[in-house]
């Protein structure tokens, strides 16, 4: 598996930088675009002066199930990654359902046949919400009415509460219609509750190891019902939304559910567990504390052995879990393994909320390296607080970090990615975005300067949007207002295109725009064409003009 060199062969450097987060609208700051309402000299230039044009980057252009759906960093990074479109964990868990498959397979018959013969419980854990991001709740209920057929002696239900891939406050737009959905089972004799839950952002969910101690408070509250408790979840969300009235959903307190003075779905030996959530970042950490007998990360308490799946294969090299419900997409032949086969050095780096997203994502799922001695990849450790308290995040140590490395010159690609964008957009928190993408300004003119110095190509893209669009807007692209008459802040990605530039020293790279939907699967052999190699096969095609 070797790149072809084209012909003549004149190798160059490359540093792709991910701007996460960052897309392109039209619209100005008066709807919430931070790009728009930032000072940005560096990056208004590059936009305006070097080669750049949009690329698609949600829906079917990253192998979501349809133009509905917002991008998101786990598609978007693979697709980058890999130059081609598979059909990513949403639509596979569709069809995998529609199809009957999910409930015919080993893993779900192994679930529901623990739960018969021992006379325990079968409990769903995940994101409640139809963000699609990690999870959608008709996953959840299609499990339900299967497991409800097969007549399982009783479903407890985990729900972490979204708010982050969806409408800030929406909870209860998801929770009442499901409690009424629940109502003909229940009448029918089904024993069907809801028996803790919480903030995605409080508990459970935490991604890359950034903060064990949410995994750890979601373990309390689900498996042994340790937590503040309520007669049921409206009453916790209510309760929570009364306390404090400017906490938004993913980061609501947790709650447990008691029924005559007991939580009513502990977690017990004996009973079945599955993680509804179809992506890994965030499912891996929970898992592993389900499932690994040397586990250390915090103590588990009295642990109990349950028969565990997720919704998928979170990590495949780590076989984790063992047992899930429908497989991953077989992401083969990434950018990663091509170059590290092909003797080219790769350098990744980003901090820990992101860095992931250049390592695992991007190598199409993969933990670990291809090749030792060619690969370099350097995690910045993220602080552990709101990120609209700290709008610059680790951006300065990123930069200063690439400098040094470009100086000395050892890789041939490197890739980094600057969360601010994204991880300071989903705060909803506009004025804290625009700040975000004024630190990054400085920071991106440094590394031009950088990349100028070593003679070294600079592309700038995105995964996704998100700081493009702080407020909601209604489907005619209107402004939602609040009862006060402000904007509705709005937290989760958006379905904007991504500006992708090339800032060449030699100012001699120019873009084609003949493409009819140019998209972030063009991206791969864009970067393997400037750096001297062919496209390989099936790959999406270069974005350069000839
Ligand atoms: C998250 O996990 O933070 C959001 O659901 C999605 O954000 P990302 O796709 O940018 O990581
Ligand atoms: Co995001």
């Amino acid at each position: 598996m070797q790149l072809k060199k084209k012909t003549p062969f004149s190798p160059k450097k490359l540093l792709f930088v991910i701007l996460d987060g960052v897309g392109y609208t039209p619209k100005g700051p008066e709807f919430g675009n931070a790009i728009a309402g930032a000072n940005l000299p560096f990056l208004n230039k590059l936009w305006k002066e070097s080669p750049t044009i949009l690329l698609k980057a949600h829906g079917t252009a990253v192998g979501m199930p349809s133009d509905e759906d917002m991008g998101n960093s786990e598609v978007g990074h693979n697709v980058l990654g890999c130059g081609r479109i598979f059909d990513q964990g949403a639509k596979l868990v569709n069809n995998s359902i529609a199809k009957g498959l999910l409930f015919e397979g080993k893993a779900w018959k192994e679930i529901i046949e623990n739960t018969k013969t021992k006379n325990s419980t079968l409990h769903l854990i995940g994101l409640f919400s139809d963000g699609n991001v990690h999870a959608h709740i008709d996953h959840t209920k299609s499990l339900i009415e299967a497991a409800v057929k097969e007549k399982v002696p009783r479903i407890r239900l985990h729900i972490l509460l979204d708010g982050r891939d969806v409408s800030e406050k929406s909870a209860l737009e998801y929770l009442n219609p499901f409690e009424e959905w629940l109502t003909t089972f229940r009448s029918k004799g089904a024993d069907i509750k809801i028996a803790s839950g919480g903030g995605r952002m409080t508990i459970t969910m935490d991604r890359y190891e950034a903060d064990w101690s949410m995994v750890e408070r979601g373990w309390k509250i689900h498996v042994h019902g340790e937590g503040r408790t309520f007669p049921d979840a409206k009453t916790a969300i209510e309760t929570f939304r009364k306390e404090d009235p400017a906490v938004i959903d993913q980061y609501l307190p947790s709650f447990v559910v008691e029924e005559s003075g007991k939580p009513l779905g502990k977690i017990l030996s004996g009973d079945s567990v599955v993680f509804t959530n179809f992506r890994g970042d965030r499912a891996i950490e929970i898992s592993q504390a389900f499932t690994q007998k040397n586990f250390d990360k915090f103590d588990r308490g009295n642990f109990p052995e349950v028969c565990y799946a997720g919704m998928m294969q979170y990590d495949g090299d780590l076989q984790l879990p063992e047992r899930f419900l429908v497989s991953p997409p077989a992401i083969d032949r990434t950018l990663g393994e091509y170059m590290a086969k092909s003797g080219i050095g790769q350098y990744a780096l980003s901090e820990t909320q992101k860095y992931g997203h250049v390592t695992f994502f991007w190598n199409g799922n993969r933990s670990g390296k291809f090749d030792s001695k060619s690969e370099e990849y350097k995690e910045i450790p993220s602080d552990v607080i709101p990120f609209d308290q700290t709008p610059e995040m680790k951006a300065q140590a990123i930069t200063a970090e690439l400098e040094k490395v470009l100086g000395e010159n050892h890789s041939d690609f490197y890739r980094i990615n600057f969360p601010n964008g994204d991880m300071v957009g989903h705060t909803g928190n506009y004025k804290a975005t625009v700040e975000a993408m004024e630190f990054l300004d400085g920071c991106m003119a440094r590394l031009a300067e950088a990349c100028k110095k070593n003679n070294v190509v600079l592309l700038v893209s995105a995964d996704h949007g998100n700081a493009d669009e702080m407020y909601q807007l209604d489907k005619k692209g209107n402004l939602e207002k609040d009862k006060e008459g402000k904007p509705v802040p709005k937290t989760s990605h958006t379905l904007n295109p991504v500006p992708f530039s090339v800032l060449d020293p030699e100012s001699k790279i120019k873009l084609r725009t003949d493409l009819q939907d140019p998209g972030l699967a063009n991206v791969a052999a864009t970067i393997l064409d400037i750096m001297g190699y062919e496209t390989p096969e099936g790959y999406h095609p270069s974005l350069l003009a000839k």
